[in-house]
């Protein structure tokens, strides 16, 4: 096992070395602040598309919301285009939005890749290059850390992580992350871990492991098994934001994990809507709106939160249609508090495990992997999706 040491990001000492997963839709303000009363780490804010940022969008200015107690404020950015990177990083630093960036080459999505963004950039090297170098370039002066995550290429035929790696280094960013699976896998099959062992070799900055880390142990076994600096957790967490605990605990040797009731996930439940709640009512002109919008955005996360529980499925349907606290506290009531935690729904994957398929790329993307041009309509402009 190699030392557990503090993850260090740019000016940041991250203990214990765990990252959550910016997920478009899940990891707001309210979830993140749900997850750090949890235990440390970083809590990165849903993805930001650099266009919409540069566009000043109103709904993707008040996506970058952070708590005030949160440190290092970590945004995710999507881009493809050097300039518009360069200049979204720019209002990021002289707003001061956010204390750390990361880039995002990881993003399957055909709408995404067929135009060339998320995963498929990387294959078109000097592009990836000069993309993190731009942004690197606009945050340093201010002293945020810059770093990428990535996927390990578009399909084993085309692998790019070990090369993109190097390049992000090179550019000065601060940590590079590896979710290890291609961006044909989507969330099938199993990462592969040794995929991220091998990134770890061959780069000097600090290297994270990202995929399939469903318990606080695998966290452990993957640092054991690639030498990672830190990992990344995405849909283990989801409707289990106590994993944080867990992974606290486990980091810092203790053997203690959560496997709370039923009645005490109904506390944690209710405490979520009601920061959804709160993060809605702030951003909304009519409050009674903001409670509804809370409301409608937590019921993607009511079957998580059961997952495995005995609750009948009318009672299931019902919390997922919820538009008030006030309904949401009445069907809560209607749980049975004592239902120990379901141990069968442990180490088992959650959230999206779709199947593998063929990558959209634009015309002619596979055989050019030097031509540096910025994909014609890659850069969204609605920020999340
Ligand atoms: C609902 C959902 C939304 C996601 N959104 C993003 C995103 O906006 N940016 C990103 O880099 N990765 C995104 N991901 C990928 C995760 O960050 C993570 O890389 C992936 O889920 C693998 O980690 P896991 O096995 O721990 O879930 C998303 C994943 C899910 C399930």
């Amino acid at each position: 096992m190699p030392a557990l040491r503090p993850l260090t990001l740019g000016p940041y000492q991250v203990w214990p070395p765990v990252v959550l997963a910016p997920m478009a839709g899940i990891t707001n303000v309210g979830f993140r602040r749900l997850c750090r009363e949890q235990g440390g780490g970083i809590y990165v804010c849903e993805m930001i598309t650099t266009r919409a940022l540069v566009e000043r969008n109103p709904k993707t200015l008040r996506m970058i919301t952070f708590g005030d107690d949160e440190k290092p404020r970590s945004l995710q950015l999507y881009g493809t285009d050097p300039e518009i990177t360069a200049a979204a990083v720019r209002i990021v630093v002289e707003r001061n939005l956010a204390d750390h960036i990361d880039l995002n080459f990881g993003c399957p999505v055909p709408k995404v890749t067929r135009r060339g963004g998320g995963a498929a950039l990387p294959w078109r090297r000097r592009l990836f290059a000069r993309l993190v170098r731009a942004a690197v370039d606009a945050a340093s002066p201010a002293g945020v850390p810059v770093t990428v995550k990535m996927r390990k290429g578009i399909d084993d035929d085309h692998l790019t992580y070990v090369e993109a790696g190097l390049a992000a280094q090179e550019a000065g960013v601060a940590a590079v992350a590896l979710h290890g699976r291609t961006a044909a896998q989507r969330y099938s099959g199993t990462a592969d871990w040794d995929a991220i062992a091998t990134l770890k070799q061959a780069l000097d900055v600090p290297v994270l492991g990202n995929g399939d880390i469903w318990e606080a142990d695998d966290a452990l076994r993957m640092v054991a098994h690639t030498g990672v600096d830190g990992v990344v957790v995405g849909r283990g967490c989801l409707g289990r934001p106590w994993l944080f605990a867990d992974l606290e605990a486990a980091f810092n040797g203790r053997p203690e994990r959560r496997l709370p009731s039923l009645g005490e996930v109904a506390v944690t439940m209710r405490r979520h809507a009601e920061l959804l709640v709160d993060q809605f009512v702030a951003g909304a002109r009519n409050p009674a709106r903001g409670e509804r919008d809370g409301c409608t955005d937590f019921r993607k996360h009511v079957a998580w939160y059961l997952k495995g529980f005995p609750v009948g499925g009318e009672l299931r349907r019902s919390l997922a249609m919820i538009e008030s606290l006030a309904q949401l506290d009445d069907l809560l009531g209607k749980l049975d508090p004592s239902e120990p935690f379901p141990v069968t729904a442990l180490g088992q994957p959650r959230g999206r495990t779709n199947s593998p398929g063929k990558v959209s790329l634009p015309d002619g993307w596979l055989a050019s992997r030097d031509d540096d041009t910025v994909p014609e309509g890659a850069e969204m402009d609605d920020s999340g999706g």
